[in-house]
C-alpha cells in the first residue's frame, strides 16, 4: 500500500515511535489520527501533521470503539494500525517489597497486550469495510514488541511477557484476518532513543549503547518510522517479527 493511500491509526502518537510514525507518514502523503491518552501532547502532534487527534486509552473497549468512529469520520476509512501505545515500567519478580506487585503486572500486560490486542481487533472491523485492491488486500497491522520478548533483562518479568505475547499474536492474528485481507506484522525494537530513554542520565544512555553490535548507537525513531512504511508498502510481508536493533543482542 502506497502512503498516498494510506489512512492509518497511529496509537501512542503523542510521542516517541508513534510520533516519528505519524510524522513520517503524514510527510509522505498519508493521512493520519493519533490515538494517545496524552491530550496535550497529541493534540498539538497532529496540529502540526495537519492530522487528527483523538484522545484515547488503549486498554478501553468504549474509548477506542469511540476512536476508530473518529478517525473514519476524519479520514474516510481506515486501512493501516500502527500500535505504539506502552509503557516500560520495571520491577524485580522478588524486590525489597516482596514479590512482584500483581497490580503492577497486571498493568503492563493491560496496556502493552491487551490493549495492543483491542486496538488491533476494533481496527479490523473497519478494515474489513474496505473495498479490496487489486490483490485483495484490504489493511495492514502493525504492533510493537521489543528485543525484550527474546532477551529480557531483570525486572522485565511484565515487560517482557507482554512483549512475547505480541510477538506470538502475529502468526494467528493474520491467519484470522487471511480472508479479509488484512495483514498482520509486528517490529521488535532494541533501544531506541525517545522520551522514556531521554530521561535516563547521559553516561546510562552510552552504555546502553555501548552494548549495540553496530551501528554503535541507540535507534533513532525516524529508522522505526520507516520500517513501518516498508512494512505497508510491501504487500508480502505478513505473519512476522523484525527486529530492528542494530544487531543488539542483550545479555
Ligand atoms: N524506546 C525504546 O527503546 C523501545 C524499545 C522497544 C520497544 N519499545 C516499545 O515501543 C512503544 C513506544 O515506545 P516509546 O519509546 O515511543 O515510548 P513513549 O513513552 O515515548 O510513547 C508511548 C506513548 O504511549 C502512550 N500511552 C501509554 N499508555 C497508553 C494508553 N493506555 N492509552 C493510550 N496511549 C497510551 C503514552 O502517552 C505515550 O505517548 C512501546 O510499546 C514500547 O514498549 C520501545
Amino acid at each position: 500500500m502506497q502512503m498516498k493511500e494510506t489512512c492509518a491509526v497511529i496509537t501512542g502518537g503523542a510521542s516517541g515511535l508513534g510520533e516519528a510514525t505519524a510524522r513520517l507518514f503524514a510527510e509522505a502523503g498519508a493521512k493520519v489520527t493519533l490515538l494517545d491518552r496524552n491530550a496535550e501532547q497529541g493534540e498539538k502532534v497532529a496540529a502540526e501533521l495537519g492530522g487528527t487527534f483523538v484522545e484515547t486509552d488503549v486498554t478501553s473497549e468504549a474509548s477506542v470503539q469511540n476512536a476508530m468512529q473518529a478517525a473514519v469520520a476524519a479520514m474516510g476509512k481506515i486501512n493501516t494500525a500502527v500500535n505504539c501505545a506502552g509503557i516500560g515500567t520495571a520491577e524485580k519478580t522478588l524486590n525489597k517489597n516482596g514479590a512482584h506487585s500483581l497490580e503492577h503486572y497486571q498493568r503492563i500486560i493491560n496496556i502493552n497486550l491487551i490493549g495492543t490486542f483491542n486496538v488491533a481487533r476494533l481496527a479490523a472491523v473497519e478494515m474489513a469495510k474496505n473495498d479490496p485492491t487489486d490483490d485483495n488486500q484490504r489493511g495492514v497491522i502493525i504492533n510493537t514488541a521489543s528485543v525484550a520478548a527474546f532477551d529480557g533483562q531483570k525486572g522485565q518479568a511484565g515487560y517482557a511477557a507482554s512483549k512475547g505475547g505480541i510477538v506470538a499474536t502475529s502468526l494467528p492474528m493474520a491467519r484470522d484476518l487471511a480472508r479479509e485481507g488484512i495483514r498482520v506484522m509486528a517490529i521488535a525494537p532494541g533501544i531506541f532513543l525517545t522520551p522514556m530513554l531521554m530521561g535516563l542520565p547521559q553516561e546510562v544512555q552510552d552504555q546502553l549503547a555501548a552494548d549495540v553490535t553496530n551501528p554503535r548507537r541507540l535507534g533513532d525513531p525516524r529508522e522505526y518510522a520507516s520500517l513501518a512504511r516498508f512494512i505497508c508498502e510491501c504487500g508480502y510481508l505478513n505473519g512476522e517479527v523484525i527486529r530492528i536493533d542494530g544487531a543488539l543482542r542483550m545479555q
